[in-house]
């Protein structure tokens, strides 16, 4: 029988990507499958937002190749790849400040018919109920857990088949970071997969269904997280690749 659903959402096979002449990724290979929460973990300067940035379209690439929905990745401009439904919440909670939450929304969704817009925006907002509260208050004047909030519920303006988002939690108290993190559990029940990168390790893998380490550029663990030596085996990923930084719990 023939099915809509690929196997396999986004595979990447020995993508190689940096700056300049200075090489950051080192040959990735990486699958995600529909719907799953996969968790991208490794130490400070390993390349995580690279490597978002270079499948999102945001970096060019020096070697390797990817496909993502059935389509190849390579050479594929940020709008595109977000066309696409690979939608990337960049680091930092980015949001216009003078602008409304509700504008900020409609902004997301630039390029929709308006009656699909103002829909979008009204299910992104359904997902946070204390963001569709002040709708109409500047962006600037939320807490950074809101604009946060924000800024995924602008990702999935896009009705994303897959959403990366890169230390979603950074600088939020706990509680915030629950509720942030609780969404990703909400998008995967919804068919939505998630590629999160976290310093949060132990709140990452109870959310996640795998998880990658990635340390200088490469891939040093792939697993699913139930396996009950993960935390043991991180460490020594971490620590094998002679990474000098200690894990955040
Ligand atoms: N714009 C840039 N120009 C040159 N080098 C960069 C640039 N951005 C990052 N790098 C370098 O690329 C490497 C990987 O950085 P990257 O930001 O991808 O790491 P990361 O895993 O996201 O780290 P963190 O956990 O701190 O966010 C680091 O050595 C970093 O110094
Ligand atoms: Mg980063």
């Amino acid at each position: 029988m023939l099915t809509s659903v690929p196997d396999v959402l986004l595979s990447v096979r020995a993508l190689a990507a940096g700056y300049g002449k200075i090489g950051v990724l080192h040959g990735i290979d990486l699958v995600v499958n529909p719907g799953e929460v996969v968790a991208l973990l490794g130490p400070n300067g390993a390349g995580k937002t690279t490597l978002l940035r270079a499948l999102s379209g945001l970096l060019p690439w020096s070697g390797g190749a990817a496909r993502f929905d059935g389509r190849d990745l390579r050479g594929l401009s940020p709008r595109e790849t977000a066309r696409a439904g690979l939608v990337h919440v960049i680091e930092g909670h980015r949001v216009f400040t003078q602008l409304s939450v509700t504008d900020n929304l409609l902004l997301a969704g630039y390029d929709l018919a308006g009656s699909e817009r103002t829909r979008r925006v009204d299910e992104a907002l359904s997902l946070f109920p204390e963001i569709a509260e002040k709708r109409r208050d500047r962006a600037g004047a939320l807490s950074g857990g809101q604009q946060q909030m924000l800024a995924v519920a602008q990702g999935l303006v896009r009705r994303p088949k897959l959403l990366m988002l890169d230390e979603p939690s950074a600088g939020l108290s706990p509680v915030l970071v629950d509720r942030v993190l609780a969404v990703a559990a909400r998008l995967r029940e919804d068919g939505i997969a998630v590629l999160l990168v976290e310093q949060l390790i132990d709140k990452a893998l109870a959310l996640a269904d795998r998880v990658y380490a990635l340390a200088r550029g490469q891939i040093v663990l792939e697993a699913a997280t139930t396996e009950p030596d993960l935390p043991s085996r991180l460490e020594h990923a971490y620590f094998g690749q002679d990474v000098s930084l200690p894990l955040r719990y």
